[in-house]
C-alpha cells in the first residue's frame, strides 16, 4: 500500500552532487569552498556551553539577524535565518505558490486537458529560468504547485520578456539565480530590477544570490526604499562563501513584509545553537570569508586561460564554478567522457545530462594544487 499523496507519488527526488566519503579525491563538483572556515568559527562553536544546549535555541537566531542585518546595511525584520539557502527555496514556494486543487488533476470533460481554466493558466505558479538549479523544480512538485520554465538566452543572459511571461504563465514566484549556475554569468542589477518592477503587486522576485560573493556586485540596493519595491528577495548562503556547506545555514533578505510571512511558515526552531553561534561568527570575521573570496576568483581566472589555451570554451564567470565545453571533433573525447574518465582518476567534476548542458562541465574552482590536478589529468586525457 502506497499512502503518498499522488504528486509525491510522481516525484522525481532532487539528485545532489556525488559526495564521495574518501578524502584522498579532488572534489570540484559541488562548489564547496576549498579553504577552511575562519577559526573563529569553531571558537564560537566550541564556546557554546551545556547550559545553552539543554535549552531550545532562540526561535528566529536574533542574534545571527542583527549581525547580518549590521552586515548588509538593512534591519533585523529584513532578514531570516534558514538551515540553509534549501530551505528558504522551500520556505518561498510553500509561502507564495498556491498548490494546485486536487481536482484540477481529475479529469474534467469540459476542457478535455484534465485541468481546470486557471490551472491551464498556471495560476499561482513557481517561475523559473532554464537551465538552472534543479531544486526549484523539486520544490514545486512537492508542494504541487504548476512549475514554468522559461529559456534563458544562448549567453544565459534573462530574455527581456521574462516578466510578461511570467505573469501571463500566472507566477506568483519567479526565481533568477544570480550569478548564474551553472554558468556563473551575471545579470545586470537594471535587469533584475525591470523583472521585479513588472512583477510588483502580483509576484515575488527571488534573486537566489547562493554565489554572490565571489562577484564584483550583488542585487542588496534593489532593498533600498528609495527604489519602492516590496516583492524582491536575496537568497544568501554560508555554505560557499564562508566554507560552511556542512553547518546548513542560510538566510534571506527582503522586505520586511515579506520576511514576516515566512516566519509564519518557518519551523519554530529551523537553526540550532551551534550552527547560530558559528553563523554570526562567518559573517562577524567577514574579512577572513573575503580573502578566500580573491584567493577563488584569483584561480578562477588562471583555470579559465588555461582551458581555453587547450581549446576549451568557458564562459565568463562571476562565480566559485565554471561551465567549461571540451573541443568537438576529430576523436575528442565528449564532455561525459572526461567526467568518467576524471571520475576513475578520483576526481570529480559535475556533468549534467540535461538539454544545453550534456556538452558541457561544470567545474568547481579548488585550490592551486587541486585545479593543477585537474588542468593535468585533462591534458592527459586530451592525448
Ligand atoms: C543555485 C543555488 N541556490 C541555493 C543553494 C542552496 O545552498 P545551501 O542550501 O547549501 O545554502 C545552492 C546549493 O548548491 C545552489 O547551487
Amino acid at each position: 500500500m502506497a499512502y503518498e499523496r499522488d504528486n509525491i507519488r510522481a516525484l522525481t527526488a532532487y539528485t545532489p552532487g556525488e559526495q564521495p566519503q574518501e578524502t584522498k579525491v579532488v572534489k570540484l563538483n559541488t562548489n564547496e569552498n576549498p579553504y577552511p572556515p575562519s577559526p573563529a568559527v569553531l571558537e564560537a562553536v566550541r564556546a557554546v556551553s551545556a547550559e545553552s544546549l539543554r535549552r531550545y535555541p532562540p526561535p528566529s537566531a536574533e542574534t545571527f539577524r542583527r549581525a547580518a542585518a549590521r552586515a548588509h546595511g538593512l534591519s533585523p525584520d529584513q532578514v531570516i535565518a534558514t538551515n540553509g539557502g534549501d530551505e528558504l527555496l522551500r520556505l518561498a514556494v510553500t509561502v507564495f505558490c498556491d498548490p494546485r486543487p486536487s481536482s484540477a488533476l481529475a479529469p474534467t470533460p469540459a476542457t478535455g486537458t484534465g485541468l481546470r481554466p486557471a490551472q491551464r493558466h498556471g495560476a499561482g505558479s513557481l517561475v523559473m529560468t532554464e537551465p538552472s538549479y534543479s531544486l526549484y523544480p523539486v520544490l514545486a512538485d512537492i508542494h504541487d504547485t504548476l512549475i514554468h520554465r522559461v529559456p534563458l538566452n544562448d549567453d544565459w543572459s534573462v530574455p527581456a520578456d521574462f516578466a510578461p511571461r511570467a505573469l501571463a504563465l500566472g507566477c506568483r514566484l519567479a526565481i533568477i539565480v544570480n550569478p548564474h549556475a551553472p554558468s556563473g554569468r551575471l545579470e545586470s542589477l537594471e535587469s533584475l530590477e525591470s523583472v521585479a518592477r513588472a512583477l510588483q503587486g502580483q509576484a515575488v522576485l527571488m534573486v537566489d544570490e547562493a554565489y554572490v560573493d565571489f562577484a564584483t556586485r550583488d542585487a542588496l540596493p534593489l532593498l533600498d526604499p528609495s527604489r519602492g519595491l516590496d516583492n524582491v528577495l536575496l537568497l544568501r548562503s554560508l555554505s560557499k562563501g564562508y566554507s560552511l556547506a556542512g553547518l546548513r545555514f542560510g538566510y534571506g533578505l527582503g522586505h520586511a513584509n515579506l520576511i514576516a510571512s515566512m516566519n509564519k511558515a518557518k519551523d519554530s526552531y529551523n537553526t540550532d545553537i551551534l550552527s547560530q553561534a558559528a553563523a554570526t561568527a562567518a559573517l562577524e570575521h567577514r574579512d577572513e570569508a573575503r580573502k578566500s573570496w580573491a584567493a577563488v576568483i584569483g584561480e578562477r581566472t588562471r583555470v579559465t586561460a588555461e582551458l581555453e589555451r587547450r581549446g576549451y570554451r568557458v564562459s565568463p564567470s562571476q562565480s566559485n564554478f565554471i561551465l567549461a565545453t571540451p573541443p568537438a571533433g576529430g576523436g575528442a573525447p565528449t564532455a561525459k567522457a572526461i567526467y568518467e574518465s576524471l571520475k576513475q582518476r578520483s576526481l570529480f567534476v559535475r556533468y549534467f545530462d540535461q538539454d544545453r548542458l550534456r556538452d558541457k562541465l561544470r567545474i568547481t574552482i579548488g585550490t592551486p594544487a587541486e585545479n593543477n590536478a585537474l588542468l593535468t589529468a585533462l591534458g592527459e586525457l586530451a592525448r
